[in-house]
């Protein structure tokens, strides 16, 4: 399988920092691993046009492809940018819009439909991993999340502790291996063999300086990386560690 270095800039970035897109496909044309970075929704239009290897990506979708939905943003909608992903589920959107695994699912189907790779987020908070529940809650949102018709094309999963984002605290490797072994029998249970190949990343305070360490470990497959991917001079060493892995 292609492996995958992800960006996700959030609620950053304007239309000069696609400089920063010129800057990264320049530096990986022909990278051996697949490069995508999720600008804000106003972004995903001109960023689609400002880079040919580069692939753009949405960072939420509505469930329901159109509708009297003030201000969101529907998965055709996006696909008719040129995106080609979207994050389904983040630890920000589960919190924060109490987004909940029946609404992920809904929307991963609405992203399969329209002809977009799901990246479907999964991950414990501290007080879950304090409590010695790391495995039943990723089994839950394993089991809620993610579509029966979900395969290695249209899904990519990632492993992101709640704890770990953006509190530059990251899980030790045995922590991170268990995780990702954990997700990677699940899904062969609950897909057959496809699960084998779906990609499984991991994110949360993920940096040039440790990304070598995170790639080593079995069923890594990339990285879905929030502000180690704003600029090219950050996110290039992480993409270089998984070409290297
Ligand atoms: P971070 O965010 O790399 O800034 O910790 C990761 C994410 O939210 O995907």
């Amino acid at each position: 399988m292609r492996k995958l270095a992800a960006g996700n800039w959030k609620m950053n970035g304007t239309l000069a920092d696609l400089d920063q897109l010129h800057l990264l496909e320049q530096a990986f044309k022909d990278s051996s691993v697949d490069i995508l970075i999720c600008p804000p929704a106003t972004l995903i239009h001109a960023a689609n046009s400002a880079t040919q290897t580069i692939s753009i990506g949405a960072q939420n979708c509505h469930a329901q492809a159109k509708g009297a939905n003030t201000g969101e943003i529907s998965a055709p909608q996006i696909a008719d940018l040129g995106a080609r992903y979207v994050i389904i589920g983040h630890s920000e959107r589960r919190q924060d819009q109490n987004e909940t695994d029946a609404e992920v699912n809904a929307k991963a189907k609405a992203a399969y439909d329209a002809g977009l790779i799901a990246v479907i987020c999964i991950g414990e908070t501290l007080d879950q991993r304090d409590a010695g529940e790391t495995l039943d809650v990723l089994g839950r949102q394993l089991a809620g999340s993610v579509p029966a018709t979900a395969n290695s094309e249209n899904t990519v999963i990632a492993y992101e502790p709640v704890w770990a984002i953006g509190t530059g605290l990251v899980p030790t490797t045995e922590q991170i291996a268990q995780a990702h072994e954990f997700m990677r029998t699940t899904l062969l249970v609950s897909h057959g063999s496809t699960g084998q190949d779906m990609r499984l990343l991991y994110g949360g305070s993920v940096k040039g300086s440790n990304a070598n360490d995170i790639f080593a470990v079995a069923n890594v497959d990339g990285a879905l990386v929030g502000g180690a991917s704003l600029t090219a001079a950050d996110f290039g060493p992480i993409i270089t560690a998984l070409e290297q892995a």
